[in-house]
């Protein structure tokens, strides 16, 4: 905890608090020295050479000296492999069953003594010591996984061996699930859970050009350099900046973009890890390419991989297939949105309501932080400032603007306190290794914490979202959940030999930490369906991990203001795309402090064009309230926010389209054209949706600023010029608008002046049609909608336009704008 975070939660928590702090930090270390005793002698096992193979549907299972191998491809080409009985179940991050395998797919003896699965999309090569490789139809070699390496602890009677090499190691069976069995901490019995404390390492090679991208919400990337990345969801304590990782989102999703193909390689395991990663470098030494490596060590917990390979499109389709379908937002929840911890009463939040109002801006959403609470409870209303929250929240639906709760998940651990009295009551709090409530320290004071990772425990806190929806709140906001308890050293959370359920399982915090936000989330989804089934849940969590999309988005966190924070809010958005995770948006103006006018309007500029797009900052922080900034800011954010409403019907397609497809509203440059090396490198700019290409302003002072285009006709939206791709051209950037391109030929869904939906068409240029896909608003209940397709093309010099069904092509039926001609409106 550095020094502002300290005084910040002095002034929340109270001095009193401080001791409190420095006696929930021991007693976390003192837990774990008594239940976690150090490794104790350790030796290294890798698989040995090959003994065997033995063929199943879609692979089969090698067996080497010392461990086994499971590979299986998918009817979609999707690889799974799993080191010594790691199968794909069971898993935080699979949406349901793993995918059938391929029947087509069948294990064949490869040269110098491997293994291969040959299928249609993708070969897996299994080498005689057990490297894995993913290649294209073709045969070019999309990333190699070297033999595994695991650290053992050294049972009693057996001699330290030293890390084995060229295959030998003593005292080992051929089998590798009978040698792993009976290994490890917990001494809980089958080979599964024995395994789960070993250690083990991996390391991989990807093609020398290729680039990384993913591992959960980073905020150094989107593209991510060599350097160390931590798999161990983290509250960074104080508004992070882009050195600071790990952060509240972790996941062992690498998203790999390389001339020969792209490819996704998750490891589904949730252990505490690290990944090193380290770019290649075409005729690096002697005119000899030097591979990309990223290198995974675990401390604990399956060996399992998932690689999916294809064009990014293809590849996040098939990663949604197998993690789910992104949850729906409610369309109100595409509006803009205003946050503050600190509103402070019902008087405050009418006057920022009325302030929108007064001004002509749109609000869609108002949150509520954790200041209405009684004390910090959560589940609870501080009836003195908040004395009729649900006739607030009442009048302000009326005028179109939605309340938003947080909800942490740390119970106030005291006695008369209804939520933890149910909690307990219910079993539903985590314990440590004698049974005791584990207890830690946030905003309320000493607190539970729910075990989500217990089916019971899910269901009771469900079922407290029914206060939530009673005070009126349409959506809820999921924070302090990786899981967070404060401490002045070490590390702010739960002790790791807390117990967890994990299903039933059993287990510690070492392996549920990483899923407790994502469990929570599931806890929170589930119940407000069961309790208002008629409408799509909106729900948005501060941590998570694979797997987190179906329940709903996240936000940045505690960005910190300034110029590298607002570059960070991008980044974070873009990652978390690629990693199946669509909705999601930063606190606009920074979370602490005080932003500029030109930084806040620029950072406005750029959430206008997020999915999640609202204003947020810390009680000392400054206003984020638009007209706070002068009239200048106040004209250029109100244009913003008019343009974002005007395209709601965009978003609320781009939305639609996540769920059906996976594909994340907000993508990198190079989506559609990763071969396209110039562009996997630009981090400033990013496609929104497959029509829009928006160049934010990320630095102070810019009135002018570089656009690298993809391949085709972009317009320039603002004074309707044409450029070809790809390239990079040169466009102006006043403080009253960031550079936003149309590609030519784009039919894109927009509110019309009458406020009716309409068509925005850029003209294709000569010789070429273009087209796009709407999905009109259906509401916000589970009413399926359809897909229109349009196209757009050229005719005697006249833009035609129409809607191409199963029957053929017919008109429009909607009013359409054309843009983009010379001697038109453009
Ligand atoms: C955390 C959240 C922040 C919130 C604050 C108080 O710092 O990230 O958004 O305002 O807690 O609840």
């Amino acid at each position: 905890m550095n020094g502002r975070e300290l005084v910040r939660s002095m002034k929340v928590l109270g001095s009193v608090e401080g001791l409190r702090l420095v006696r929930s930090a021991w007693r976390r270390h003192r837990i774990d020295a008594r239940a976690l005793p150090p490794r104790g002698a350790e030796r290294a096992r890798v698989p040995g050479p090959v003994v065997e193979a033995e063929p199943l549907p879609g692979g089969g299972i090698i067996r080497f000296a010392r461990s086994e191998l499971r590979v299986s491809v998918s009817a979609g080409g999707t690889v799974f492999w799993g080191w010594d009985g790691a199968g794909p179940l069971p898993s935080y991050a699979l949406a349901g069953d793993p995918p059938e395998p391929d029947p087509r797919a069948v294990l064949e003896p490869d040269t110098d003594g491997g293994w291969r699965v040959v299928s249609e999309r993708v070969t897996v090569a299994v080498s005689r010591h057990g490297a894995v490789e993913v290649r294209t139809p073709g045969g070019v070699v999309l990333r190699r996984d070297l033999p595994p390496r695991w650290w053992e602890p050294v049972r009693n009677g057996e001699s330290r061996g030293g890390e084995s090499r060229g295959g030998e190691s003593r005292g080992r069976t051929s089998r590798g699930t009978e040698t792993a069995a009976g290994q490890g901490g917990s001494g809980e019995g089958s080979p599964w859970t024995a395994r789960r404390a070993a250690r083990w390492v991996q390391r991989s090679e990807v093609p020398a050009d290729a680039r990384f991208f993913g591992l959960g919400g980073r905020a150094s990337g989107p593209r991510l350099r060599d350097g160390s990345y931590r798999l161990w969801n983290t509250d960074p304590s104080a508004a992070f900046s882009p050195g600071d990782d790990p952060l509240y989102i972790t996941m062992p999703v690498q998203l790999v973009v390389a001339d020969a193909g792209t490819h996704l390689a998750f490891h589904d395991n949730s252990w505490d890890g690290r990944v090193l990663l380290s770019e290649g470098e075409e005729g690096a030494g002697s005119g000899h390419d030097r591979p990309g490596t990223s290198e995974l060590r675990m401390e604990g917990g399956p060996l399992r991989c998932w690689v999916i390979v294809g064009t990014p499109a293809r590849v996040l389709h098939g990663w949604a297939a197998l993690t789910g379908a992104p949850a729906l937002p409610p369309s109100w929840a595409l509006g803009p949105q205003h946050a503050r911890w600190g509103f402070g009463s019902e008087r405050e939040v009418r006057r920022v309501v009325d302030g929108y109002r007064d001004r002509g801006l749109p609000l869609s959403v108002l949150h509520l932080d954790i200041d209405h609470y009684d004390g910090h409870r959560v589940f609870t209303v501080d009836r003195e400032r908040f004395p009729d929250l649900s006739g607030l929240a009442d009048e302000l639906r009326e005028r179109g603007v939605r309340l938003v709760s947080i909800v942490d998940p740390a119970v106030k651990a005291e006695p008369g306190n209804a939520v933890y009295e149910g909690g307990r009551a219910a079993g539903a709090f985590v314990r440590d290794d004698r049974g005791e409530e584990v207890r830690g320290v946030v905003w309320p004071g000493e607190c539970a914490y729910p075990d989500f990772t217990d089916p019971k425990a899910r269901k009771w806190w469900g079922g407290l979202y029914e206060e939530r929806l009673k005070q009126g709140f349409s959506g809820v906001w999921h924070d302090m959940n990786e899981p967070v308890s404060f401490a002045p050293f070490g590390d702010r959370t739960l002790p790791r030999s807390a117990r967890h359920c994990l299903e039933g399982r059993g287990g510690d915090h070492r392996e549920a930490h990483n899923v407790y936000g994502l469990a929570m989330a599931q806890a929170g989804y589930e119940g407000l369906r069961a309790l208002r089934p008629e409408e799509r849940p909106f729900l948005f969590s501060r941590s998570g991990w694979a797997g987190m999309q179906r329940y709903g988005g996240t936000w940045s966190g505690d960005v910190s203001t300034g110029w590298p924070g607002l570059r960070a809010s991008l980044a974070l958005v873009l990652g978390l795309g690629l990693c199946g995770v669509p909705y999601s948006g930063p606190d606009v103006g920074g979370f602490d402090g005080a932003p500029s006018p030109e930084l806040f309007l620029r950072w406005y500029q750029l959430g206008a064009w997020l999915p999640l797009f609202r204003t947020h900052a810390a009680f000392d922080a400054g206003r984020r309230e638009p007209w706070e900034f002068g009239p200048e800011v106040l004209e250029h954010a109100r244009a913003a926010l008019l343009e974002r409403e005007r395209l709601r019907p965009y978003f609320v397609t781009l939305s639609r389209l996540a769920r059906m497809t996976g594909a994340p509203y907000v993508r990198p440059v190079w989506w559609g054209t990763p071969e396209d090396r110039a562009l996997r490198d630009c981090e400033d700019a990013f496609l929104l949706g497959d029509s829009l290409l928006v160049a934010p302003v990320l630095s102070q002072g810019t009135d002018r600023r570089a656009v690298r285009l993809p391949r085709g006709w972009w317009y320039d939206t603002a004074t309707g010029r044409a450029y070809e791709g790809p390239g990079q051209v040169l466009l102006d950037a006043p403080l009253s608008r960031v550079p936003v391109l149309a590609r030519a030929g784009a039919v894109i869904p927009v509110r019309g002046e009458d406020g009716e939906p309409a068509l925005e068409v850029w003209a294709p240029v000569a010789g070429r049609t273009g087209g796009g896909l709407v999905v009109r608003d259906a509401g916000d209940g589970w009413e399926q909608a359809e897909i229109e397709r349009y196209q757009s093309r050229l005719v005697d010099g006249r833009v035609v336009v129409e809607r191409v069904t199963d029957e053929g092509v017919e008109e429009a039926g909607l009013p359409v704008r054309v843009r983009g001609r010379a001697g038109s409106d453009g």
